[in-house]
C-alpha cells in the first residue's frame, strides 16, 4: 500500500493502479458534515483509500442517500451513515480519525470570521461528542474560521479533560496544495517536485507561505515572492468569488483533506517520514499558542511540531511574520473566550 497515494497512484513499471479496490489498511475515519460541498467529495477519496476499513459518515441531514451510493463502489472501507443528533454518538465509535468540514462556507464580501457566529456553535457541540465518544481520536477541524475553530476545540477538550495538543489539528493543507501548485507553474518546475511550507493560520494576512524555503530551491524576484503570496493568501476568496454565491472551495479542499487524512494514517500506522504544515499547539512563536508549521506525524498523532523553517527568514517573511501576530493572537483569544464564557 505504500506504493499507493490517493486516487492518483504512483505509476509503476507495468501498469497504472486507478483505485484500489482492496487495502491491507483497518483504520476507521468519522467524517462530521459528510453530506456537505467539501463532505461529500471527502467521502469519495476516504472511500477509495486502501488504508481505510471503516467510514463513517454523519451529518444533519441527506445522509442516507450518500451512503448507499458510495456503498455501491467496490473498495473495501465499509460506509454506515448516521443522520441527526441522535446518531452523532454512533457515529464517532472506535474512530481512529474524526474530520470535521461541518458548518456554513463564506459567500463573496464575507471574510472568514464571518461565519465565527454559526460555526463556532457547530464546532463546540461536535467536539463535545467527539471527547465523549472517541477520546482518543484525532481531530482535524476544517470548518471555517480555522485560527479560531481549533482553540475552540481545545478548550472543550479542555473542559473535558480529554485535551491532547498532539491530536488536533486546523487543517491548512489547501494552503500547501495552492503554494505548491502555484510555485510550480510560475517556475516551470514539475508538480510531484515541490514543496512549500505554509506557517501561521488560515485567514487573510495570517496565510504565510515561505517561499524562501520551497524546495526545490528557487529564485524568486520580489515581485513574484509579492505576487504568488498574495495570490496564495486570496485564493480562497478567489474561490469564493468565482463561484459567486455558491460557496467556498469544496474539491480542492477534499483533496487537501485527504492528503492530510493519508499523512495522519501513515503516522498512526508508524511510517517514519511523515511531515505536514497543519495548524496546532505550539511554542514557535512564543506569543501564539496555535501556529501552523511543520509538524512530524507519528503512531499518537504528532511526534514534533519541528518549525525549524521558522529560522533564517527573508526579510520580507520576518515582516509577514511579526505582522500577522496580532491578527492571529485576536482570533485565538475570541475562541477561547467563546467556550470560557459559557461555563
Ligand atoms: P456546505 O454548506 O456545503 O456543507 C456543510 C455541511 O455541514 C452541510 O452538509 C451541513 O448540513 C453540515 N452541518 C451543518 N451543521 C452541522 C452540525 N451541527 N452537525 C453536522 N453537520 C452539520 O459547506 P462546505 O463548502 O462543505 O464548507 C464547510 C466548512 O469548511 C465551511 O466552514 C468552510 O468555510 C470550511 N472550509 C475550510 C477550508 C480550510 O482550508 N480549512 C477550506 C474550504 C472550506
Ligand atoms: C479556503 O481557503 O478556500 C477556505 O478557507 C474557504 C474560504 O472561505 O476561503
Amino acid at each position: 500500500s505504500a506504493n499507493l497515494k490517493w486516487g492518483v497512484p504512483r505509476p509503476r513499471a507495468a501498469k497504472r493502479v486507478i483505485v484500489a479496490q482492496t487495502g491491507t489498511g483497518s483504520h476507521k475515519v468519522a467524517i462530521l458534515g459528510a453530506a456537505g460541498g467539501i463532505g461529500q467529495p471527502l467521502s469519495l477519496l476516504v472511500k477509495m483509500s486502501p488504508l481505510v476499513s471503516a467510514l463513517h459518515l454523519y451529518d444533519i441531514a441527506n445522509v442516507k442517500g450518500i451512503t448507499a451510493d458510495l456503498s455501491h463502489c467496490n473498495t473495501s472501507a465499509q460506509v454506515a451513515g448516521f443522520t441527526g443528533k441522535d446518531e452523532l454518538a454512533g457515529s464517532l465509535a472506535g474512530a481512529d480519525v474524526v474530520v470535521i468540514p461541518a458548518g456554513v462556507p463564506r459567500k463573496p464580501g464575507m471574510t472568514r470570521d464571518d461565519l465565527f457566529g454559526i460555526n463556532a456553535g457547530i464546532v463546540k457541540e461536535l467536539v463535545e461528542a467527539v471527547a465523549d465518544h472517541a477520546p482518543g481520536a484525532l481531530i482535524h477541524v476544517i470548518s471555517n474560521p480555522v485560527n479560531s475553530t481549533v482553540p475552540i476545540a481545545a478548550e472543550v477538550l479542555k473542559q473535558k479533560g480529554a485535551y491532547d495538543p498532539r491530536k488536533l489539528f486546523g487543517v491548512t493543507t489547501l494552503d500547501v496544495v495552492r503554494a505548491n501548485a502555484f510555485v510550480a507553474a510560475r517556475k516551470g518546475l514539475p508538480l510531484a517536485d515541490v514543496d512549500v511550507p505554509v506557517v501561521g493560520g488560515h485567514a487573510r494576512s495570517t496565510i504565510l507561505p515561505l517561499l524562501s524555503k520551497a524546495r526545490p530551491k528557487a529564485a524568486f524576484t520580489d515581485e513574484e515572492v509579492e505576487e504568488l503570496t498574495t495570490r496564495i493568501q486570496n485564493a480562497g476568496t478567489e474561490v469564493v468569488e468565482a463561484k459567486a454565491g455558491a460557496g467556498s472551495a469544496t474539491l480542492s479542499m477534499a483533496y487537501a483533506a485527504a492528503r492530510f487524512l493519508e499523512a495522519s494514517l501513515r503516522g498512526l500506522d508508524g511510517d517514519d517520514d511523515v511531515y505536514e504544515c497543519a495548524y496546532v499547539q505550539s511554542q514557535v512563536v512564543p506569543e501564539l499558542p496555535f501556529f501552523a508549521s511543520r509538524v512530524k506525524l507519528g503512531r499518537e498523532g504528532i511526534e514534533e511540531v519541528v518549525g525549524s523553517e521558522l529560522r533564517g527568514l527573508s526579510e520580507y517573511e520576518a515582516r509577514a511574520l511579526e505582522a500577522l501576530k496580532p491578527q492571529l493572537k485576536a482570533s485565538i483569544d475570541k475562541g477561547v473566550a467563546y467556550v470560557q464564557q459559557q461555563q
